[in-house]
């Protein structure tokens, strides 16, 4: 039996406490792939780190479904058009450790350097999502979906998972994804992960770090509007709703709305006008003390 069977099957024999942390793509390779010959199934969770709630949601439901569970922690750079956005992107890894082994010891971290990944040269492949990518983030965050697609793509080359958890947090990441793996015909399934919230309603986010607790509370506001924006949606025009939406930010200075849109779910395209057998969503955007937040609700 090959070193690294021997090693899961032995720690979960005797429940022994390690934790397996790979650095570079040779190693974490070199231990998956007697795995993969075995054909064991392997999840795999791709995050940024500053770990919370939401990443934790994805990571259970990876470790319920699959023999094996990866987790990337990786501040991908060619997805970042704001450079001091990536710099001040929360870098927790001592505490994501902390949060993955709450779950178990043996899932695999793999948290590359930017060379490991991207040799000397951090560019981004340029992707063509069908449109996908032109629609609301991909407006306003040029060139952050084609960062997002290289990442990933380079992802699953190495890590070859059976099925990889994306959440709805980032709907529209999460139909890029799909469709990747559909144009490109990879070999993965893709699942998409129910938006996790606080109490509050809050969506959990890297992000919500860096919200003061005043911030944090104000914040609410967002999901408490969507849910509005939902139930009149039953009875309103999209156009109307989406007023709505934009009159109920503009009373408070502190919020900036960056944009609320009502789409379409597979095409992500705005609706104009309701159609009977689509699925639409409600899309926003806001700034809160230059903080970045977004989130989503089904409409139906
Ligand atoms: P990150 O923002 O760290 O998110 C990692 C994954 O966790 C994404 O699939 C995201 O949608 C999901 N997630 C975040 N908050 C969530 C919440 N409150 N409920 C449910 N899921 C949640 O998204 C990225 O990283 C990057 O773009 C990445 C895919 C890792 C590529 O670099």
């Amino acid at each position: 039996m090959d070193l690294s069977i021997k090693i899961v099957s032995l720690h979960r024999k005797h429940n022994i406490y390690t934790m397996f942390i790979f650095n570079d793509k040779d190693s974490l390779e070199a231990f998956l792939n007697p795995l993969i010959n075995q054909k064991k199934t392997i999840g795999f969770v791709p995050t940024m780190g500053a770990l919370h709630e939401g990443h934790q949601s994805l990571i259970k439901k990876s470790v319920a479904e699959n023999e094996i569970t990866v987790i990337s922690i990786f501040v991908n750079p060619t997805q970042f058009n704001n450079p001091e956005d990536l710099e001040k992107y929360p870098r927790t890894l001592d505490r994501d450790v902390t949060k993955v082994k709450e779950i178990s010891d043996l899932i695999l971290i793999y948290t590359p350097t930017v060379e490991d990944i991207y040799g000397n040269n951090p560019a981004a492949e340029q992707f063509d999502f069908d449109g996908l990518e032109l629609q609301m983030e991909g407006k306003h965050r040029p060139g952050h979906f084609d960062g997002v697609g290289t990442i990933i793509k380079k992802f699953f080359s190495i890590i070859k998972p059976t099925r990889a958890y994306f959440g709805e947090k980032d709907f529209q990441q999460l139909q890029i994804i799909k469709k990747l793996v559909a144009k490109e015909n990879l070999p993965v399934e893709i699942i998409g992960c129910p938006i996790h919230r606080a109490n509050s309603g809050l969506a959990m986010s890297s992000r919500n770090e860096r919200l003061s607790a005043e911030a944090k509370a104000k914040a609410t506001y967002i999901f408490k509007t969507l849910q509005e924006a939902k139930e009149k949606f039953q009875q309103q025009s999209a156009k109307d709703v989406t007023q709505y939406v934009y009159d109920a930010f503009e009373k408070d200075p502190e919020f900036e709305l960056e944009y609320f849109e009502i789409a379409d779910e597979e095409t992500l395209l705005p609706c104009i006008e309701k159609e009977p057998n689509k699925k639409y969503r409600g899309f926003i955007t806001v700034f809160i003390n230059g903080i970045r937040l977004i989130d989503n609700i089904a409409l139906y």
